[in-house]
C-alpha cells in the first residue's frame, strides 16, 4: 500500500510541530523543504526526531560532486531518511550522493536508530512548461515526459534509491524503471478538492494504482479544516486501492 508524507510547507517552526502533533501516527514521513528548513535548520529536523518521526529533507541539491556527498553526510549526522537531488545534477553528482549515503551508513556516522539516507532523484520540475524546457536545454521540440523517463533512468542509473514525479508520470516510470526504485509523487489531491497551483494532480487512490510507493501531500492536509481527519480519509481511500 501507498504510504503517506505529509509536506510541512510553513515558515515557522511551530505551526509545524503542531501539527506534527495533531496527526500523531497518521504519516509515516514528515518532510521539511527549503522554507522551513532555511528558517529552523538542523533543530527542527531533531524536534521532529525526538518525536520519532521519519524525515524526508527536501532541499534538491544540485552542486558539485564533493559538494552535495558532504551535504548528505551533514544529513544522515542528523537522522534524514529520503533527501532529493536534482537528476540534471549528472551521474557524478548523483553516484557521490549515493556513496556518501552508503558510507556514512556504514562507519556509523549517522544518528542512532536511524536508516541509512535514500537519495531521491526530481526530474523535471512540474512547474515548467514545455516551453521552459525547451529554453533550458536549449533544443526543440523536446517531450517533457520523455525528458523525466531520461533523467531518471540516468539517475537509478547513478544508484539513485527512488524519484520524484507527478502522479500521472508514476505508471510510466514503473513499467520503465521496474519495481526496485522508490516512486514519491507530490500533486495529490482528495477528490473535489482545490487544486491550487499543481497542475499535474491525482487522488490518493489514482497514484496508489499507478504504483505509487509514497504521496507527497501538502495543502489536502495541512489546509483541511481538520487534517487529522483529512488524514483518516486518506488512509480509508489509500486501503480501498
Ligand atoms: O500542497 P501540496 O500537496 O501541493 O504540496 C506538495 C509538496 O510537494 C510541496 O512541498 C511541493 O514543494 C512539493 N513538490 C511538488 N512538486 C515537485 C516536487 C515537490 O509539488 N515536483
Amino acid at each position: 500500500m501507498s504510504r503517506v508524507i505529509i509536506a510541512l510547507d510553513y515558515a515557522q517552526p511551530s505551526p509545524a510541530l503542531e501539527l506534527v502533533d495533531r496527526l500523531g501516527d497518521g504519516a509515516d514521513f514528515y518532510k521539511v523543504g527549503l522554507e522551513l528548513f532555511t528558517h529552523a535548520g538542523a533543530p527542527l529536523v531533531q524536534a521532529l526526531r525526538s518525536r520519532g518521526k521519519r524525515v524526508f529533507l527536501d532541499l534538491k541539491f544540485h552542486d558539485i560532486p564533493a559538494t552535495v556527498a558532504g551535504a548528505v553526510r551533514s544529513a544522515s549526522r542528523l537522522g534524514v531518511e529520503f533527501l532529493t537531488v536534482h537528476a540534471a545534477g549528472g551521474r557524478a553528482m548523483v553516484e557521490a550522493a549515493v556513496e556518501a549515503a552508503e558510507s556514512a551508513a556504514e562507519s556509523g556516522e549517522m544518528a542512532p536508530d536511524a536508516a541509512p539516507v535514500q537519495i531521491l532523484a526530481v526530474t523535471l520540475l512540474t512547474s515548467l512548461s514545455r516551453d521552459d524546457v525547451e529554453r533550458t536545454l536549449g533544443r526543440s521540440p523536446v517531450d517533457p515526459e520523455q525528458e523525466v523517463i531520461r533523467l531518471a533512468e540516468l539517475a537509478v542509473g547513478a544508484g539513485a534509491h527512488g524519484v520524484v514525479s507527478s502522479p500521472l508520470e508514476v505508471e510510466s516510470l514503473r513499467h520503465r524503471l521496474g519495481p526496485g526504485p522508490l516512486l514519491v509523487t507530490p500533486g495529490i489531491r482528495l477528490a473535489g478538492g482545490e487544486a491550487h497551483d499543481q497542475a499535474r494532480i491525482a487522488t490518493p487512490e489514482q497514484a496508489a494504482r499507478a504504483g505509487a510507493d509514497y504521496l507527497v501531500i501538502g495543502r489536502a492536509v495541512t489546509g483541511a479544516s481538520d487534517p487529522f481527519r483529512a488524514m483518516v480519509e486518506i488512509h480509508r481511500t489509500l486501503e480501498a486501492a
